[in-house]
C-alpha cells in the first residue's frame, strides 16, 4: 500500500510510493501479480478529448476485474454548471475511485477535497502524472534503473513537463531542461523539486541540452485548450524541433507522450525510427495506471 490517498500530481506520491507503484506495474506488466479489483468502479470524467488516457485506464479497469464508466463533456452536468464540489460527492457515493482530465488544476483539487475516494489526475493544464508514471517505467526499463541516465526536455515547460520534473525529482533522474525563456517549467514546480531533492538543469540551447543526452523527450507546444495562441507559440520554438539535425550527434531515446503534431514539435523521420520509444511509452500508461489502481484500491 502506497501512504498517497489521492494522486494530482506527482509529488502527492513519496520516493516509496513512486518505486512501490512501479514495482507493482512492472509486476503486472509481467503477469506475476495477482491484485484483482472486483466489483470496484472507476468514474472517468473527461473535459478535453483523450486516446491514451480513457482506453489505458478503462482496459486496466477491465483486466483487473473491475469497471470503468466513461464521462465526457456531454455526458454529465459538469459541462453544464453543475458544481465541481456537487459532482465530486455525487460520483464519489457510487465509484471507489475519480479519475479526470479537466482544464483548470483547481478543480482538479475540489473534487479531490470532496470526493472521499481516490482522485487520479488524468490531466489538468499543469501535470499529467499519470504520464511520468509511465515515463518513469520506460525508463527504467530501458535502462536497468535511473542511475547514470540524463534525460533532457526539450520543448514546451507544460503541463507533461512540470510532472516529469517532479518524477524526475522523485526518481533522483539527471535531468536537463530547455524551453523558450517566456514558456518555461512553472517556478512553483521547481521549488516543489528542489523540495524533493532535485532541480533540473534549465538551459538555453537545445543542442547543448541533447548533447548529452540519453533520452530526449518532448511534447506538443500547442497543448489542449491553446488554440488560441497558436500561431505565437509555433513562432516562439522555432529551434525547438525534434529533428535529425537536433539529434545527429548522438544516439538518444526519443519519447514523446503523444499525440504528435509531426513537423511541428517532432518530424516524422523521428517519430518513425529505431530511437523513438513512444509505443513503449504509451503502452506502459496501461500497466503503470493498473500499478496506481492496485496500491489505492486493492
Ligand atoms: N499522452 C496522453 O495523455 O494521451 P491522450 O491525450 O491520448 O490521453
Ligand atoms: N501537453 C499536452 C499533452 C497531451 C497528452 C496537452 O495538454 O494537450
Amino acid at each position: 500500500m502506497i501512504e498517497a490517498t489521492d494522486v494530482l500530481d506527482v509529488d502527492d506520491l513519496t520516493a516509496g510510493d513512486l518505486e512501490t507503484v512501479l514495482d507493482r506495474a512492472a509486476a503486472i506488466k509481467a503477469g506475476e501479480d495477482e491484485n484483482e479489483l472486483t466489483r470496484r468502479t472507476l468514474a472517468m470524467v473527461f473535459e478535453k478529448p483523450s486516446t491514451r488516457t480513457r482506453t489505458s485506464f478503462e482496459t486496466a479497469m477491465t483486466r483487473l476485474g473491475g469497471h470503468a464508466i466513461f464521462l465526457g463533456p456531454d455526458d454529465i452536468h459538469l459541462g453544464s454548471g453543475e458544481p465541481v464540489k456537487d459532482t465530486a460527492r455525487a460520483l464519489a457515493g457510487y465509484a471507489d475511485a475519480i479519475m479526470a482530465r479537466l482544464f483548470d488544476h483547481a478543480d482538479a483539487e475540489e473534487l479531490a477535497a470532496y470526493a472521499d475516494v481516490p482522485v487520479i489526475n488524468g490531466l489538468t493544464d499543469d501535470a499529467h502524472p499519470c504520464q511520468t508514471l509511465a515515463d518513469l517505467l520506460t525508463v527504467r526499463e530501458r535502462f536497468d534503473g535511473f542511475d547514470d541516465v540524463t534525460v533532457a526536455w526539450v520543448g514546451d515547460g507544460n503541463n507533461v513537463a512540470q510532472s516529469f520534473v517532479l518524477g524526475a525529482a522523485l526518481a533522483d533522474l539527471d535531468l536537463t531542461v530547455t524551453t523558450p525563456p517566456e514558456y518555461g517549467v512553472d517556478d512553483d514546480v521547481l521549488d516543489r523539486a528542489a523540495e524533493l531533492g532535485r532541480t533540473p538543469r534549465v538551459v538555453d540551447d537545445p543542442g547543448a541540452a541533447v548533447a548529452d543526452a540519453d533520452v530526449v523527450y518532448t511534447d506538443v507546444w500547442v497543448s489542449m485548450g491553446e488554440e488560441d495562441v497558436r500561431e505565437e507559440k509555433l513562432r516562439a520554438f522555432e529551434g525547438y524541433q525534434l529533428n535529425a539535425d537536433l539529434l545527429a550527434g548522438n544516439d538518444a531515446l526519443v519519447m514523446h507522450c503523444l499525440p504528435a503534431h509531426r513537423g511541428e514539435e517532432v518530424t516524422d523521420e523521428v517519430v518513425e525510427s529505431d530511437r523513438s520509444i513512444v509505443w513503449q511509452q504509451a503502452e506502459n500508461r496501461l500497466h503503470a495506471q493498473a500499478g496506481l489502481l492496485v496500491e489505492l484500491l486493492a
